[in-house]
């Protein structure tokens, strides 16, 4: 019998889009379409400061200073820390912020500990 493994036809295509770490000398990466912001900045060190990774500590802050259409709608958890005029700005938290398109995103680098 012949039992030859066939490939797989069921794989599709990922667009790639780019990220750029504006607080992190504007580094730029690719990254797959659809994926969550703090992952893509964790997986290439993009440099995002984050603590829970779950919503709830307020970290992970940050701006999108363009692409802001290329994100997915803010959550409840995000109202919890930041404010109106905040969320018009831009500001989203990373963590539960996912992308679809190019962005550039910055942050409030952390100040040194007293
Ligand atoms: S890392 Fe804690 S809210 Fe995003």
């Amino acid at each position: 019998m012949n039992t030859a493994a066939q490939p797989a036809a069921s794989a599709s295509i990922v667009s790639m889009i780019q990220i750029t770490f504006l607080s992190n000398n504007a580094k730029v990466v690719s990254a797959a379409e659809g994926g969550n912001l703090l992952r893509i900045s964790l997986r290439e060190q993009g440099g995002i400061p984050f603590k829970c990774g779950g919503g709830l500590c307020g970290t992970c802050k940050c701006l999108i200073e363009t692409g802001l259409e290329h994100t997915d709608a803010v959550k409840p958890k995000e109202r919890k820390h930041l404010s109106e005029e905040e969320m018009k700005q831009g500001y989203r938290m990373a963590c539960q912020t996912f992308v679809n398109g190019d962005i550039a995103v910055s942050w409030q680098p952390r100040t040194a500990a007293r």
